[in-house]
């Protein structure tokens, strides 16, 4: 099972997002998709991430980032692509082998922390003077 840590070099320079950002991946480690309530969990990731999704937004306006159309875009294709993986979770629940929920969530932050959301925080250096 895929499984990573958050690094200093997926930093946003946000440190409230950054914490967000580190209780994701510990959130999804802890991930049991043998637990008789995976449901149950997997709906507390996604709660959890949409209340992140939505402080990630405000900030970007905060900054006017010009990118935020984009990211909100992504941010909402991600909320898509879950429904359409839990319509088929209960239709018929995948077993404790078949990885597919998270793993998805792996591949989809991983991707998006370390290239979209990195790519803020370098527009936001360069604003800076940088
Ligand atoms: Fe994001």
């Amino acid at each position: 099972m895929p499984t990573i840590q958050w690094t200093e070099s997926m930093s946003v320079d946000v440190p409230a997002l950054d914490k967000d950002h580190k209780k994701l991946i510990h959130m999804i480690n802890d991930l049991d998709m043998a637990s008789p309530d995976f449901l149950e969990l997997f709906n507390e990731v996604l709660d959890y991430t949409n209340g992140h999704f939505e402080r990630e937004e405000a900030h970007l306006e905060g900054i006017s980032y010009p990118g935020l159309e984009g990211h909100r875009a992504q941010h909402d294709d991600f909320a898509d692509q879950v429904a359409r993986l839990l319509k088929e979770y209960k239709a018929q629940a995948f077993d404790a082998q078949d990885t597919r929920l998270k793993d998805f969530l792996w591949t989809w932050l991983k991707g998006h922390i370390l290239i979209e959301d990195l790519r803020y925080a370098a527009w936001t250096r360069a604003q800076s003077g940088g």
